[in-house]
């Protein structure tokens, strides 16, 4: 009897030391977790949403660059990138943005005014005012964003 109290008593103890084990490396444990693996978890909406600037900048049916930076994060790793949109209007109220980079292999387009499209230097690629393919070797159109306008504010979707 008394060596049947004495295994329980000792079983008793060692459970008690294995839960107070276990609570101090969960204590210890679970925040250890979330630290390393919560930020490439995270997902913010608001970071979807990219600032360009004044609607009032954009000219009536003139395609009008905005530059901004933004910083991407991935888990842990911060990335700067620097954007550059095209923002055409032809009322004032809907705006179309899209890259200025070519679909074909990257360069740069720029708007030519007299010629009322965006013409790529590095091949000859030509597009019209919507980013549509006109001409040269760009296999589709230039990348589109959705566009939001708040308080007279350009922002864009993604990027
Ligand atoms: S990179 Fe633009 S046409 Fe080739």
């Amino acid at each position: 009897m008394d060596e049947e109290k004495q295994v329980s008593r000792r079983g008793f103890l060692s459970r008690t030391i294995w839960a107070i084990g276990g609570l101090i490396t969960a204590g210890f444990g679970i925040p250890a977790i979330a630290y390393i693996i919560g930020p490439a978890l995270q997902r913010d909406a608001a970071q979807n949403l990219i600032r360009l600037g004044a609607a009032s900048k954009v000219e009536l049916g003139i395609p009008t660059l905005f530059k901004v930076t933004v910083q991407r994060k991935t888990g842990w790793i911060v990335n700067e990138e620097e954007l550059s949109i095209y923002v055409r209007t032809d009322d004032g109220r809907n705006f179309t943005a899209m890259s200025n980079v070519c679909t074909h292999l990257g360069c740069r387009v720029r708007w030519v005014a007299d010629r009322k499209e965006f013409f790529c230097p590095c091949h000859n690629g030509v597009f019209d005012k919507d980013g549509n393919v006109i001409s040269g070797p760009p296999p589709r159109p230039l990348n589109r964003y959705e566009v939001k306008v708040e308080n007279g504010q350009l922002s864009i979707v993604g990027g």
